[in-house]
């Protein structure tokens, strides 16, 4: 670092974890901590813009949360939708665009319509790239990359599968944060993490305020990404890329 601030990555992706735990811990039903997930992750895409991250990549339904009780996946669908109605308007205010990673067609029209006009309505904006991974799996992500070259006749290659992934849009994360205190990927960006550094956080996701981001930035700023180099040909910049 050439400066007393705080290297900034470009790129965070969270995954969300805890929400249920939060909810139980206080005898609510395990809705109640994704309503509460909600009012986190907005305080924290705030915070994010303010910081200067350009991309926040944030897991809200693995391809495998479809296997919870019905009540809760429901829950969650409903959601999303009255989160996405409620919060895009100051999102645009704030200069956030809002792209949806992960499949589409298994979602109830209502949610897609409503993942389509967030989109629509927020293409325009470039302060911070917000994408909302829902039906998202890491392996889906890479098979249907891999089907669609296959489709084209395209030849595989590293370059041609990253291109053809729902996450084609971005660079690779930086930073991923897992929080609720477990220490695994969960089929999330497989393909993209190859890289990234690591931070996992005990707080649950709804308690994870703009002081623990805050945490998860230094402890970034820390860390010498070496890619495979030797520490003397990446010094002095610890968290910066290299090409
Ligand atoms: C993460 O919180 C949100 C989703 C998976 C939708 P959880 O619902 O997994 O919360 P815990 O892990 O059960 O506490
Ligand atoms: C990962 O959390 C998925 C999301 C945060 C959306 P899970 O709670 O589904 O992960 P596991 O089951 O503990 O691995
Ligand atoms: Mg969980």
């Amino acid at each position: 670092m050439t400066s007393g601030m705080p290297v900034i990555p470009h790129h965070v992706a969270i995954v969300m974890d805890g929400n249920g735990r939060w909810a139980t811990k206080r005898f609510l039903p395990r809705v109640a901590g994704h309503k509460k997930g909600v009012d986190a992750l907005r305080a924290c895409v705030r915070h994010c813009g303010e910081r200067g991250v350009k991309v926040l990549t944030v897991f809200a339904f693995s391809s495998e949360n479809w296997n919870r009780p019905a009540e809760e996946v429901s829950g969650l669908m409903e959601l999303l939708a009255l989160a996405l109605a409620r919060e895009v308007p100051a999102l645009h205010g704030e200069g956030v665009r809002i792209q949806f990673v992960g499949n589409r067609s298994a979602l109830a029209p209502k949610v897609r319509a409503g993942l389509a006009q967030a989109e629509a309505a927020t293409a325009a904006n470039v302060r911070l790239q917000l994408n909302i991974c829902f039906n998202y799996g890491g392996r889906w992500d890479i098979a249907q990359a891999a089907a669609q070259l296959a489709a084209s006749g395209t030849p595989i290659t590293e370059q041609s599968l990253h291109g053809a992934m729902a996450m084609a849009h971005v660079p690779d994360p930086d930073l991923v944060i897992r929080t609720g205190g477990e220490q695994r990927i969960s089929n999330f960006l497989l393909w993209q993490v190859a890289y990234s550094e690591l931070y996992f956080s005990d707080k649950l996701w709804p308690d994870f305020d703009a002081a623990a981001l805050d945490a998860a930035i230094a402890d970034y700023a820390s860390r010498e990404r070496r890619f495979g180099k030797v520490s003397g040909q990446v010094a002095p910049s610890p968290a910066k890329k290299v090409a």
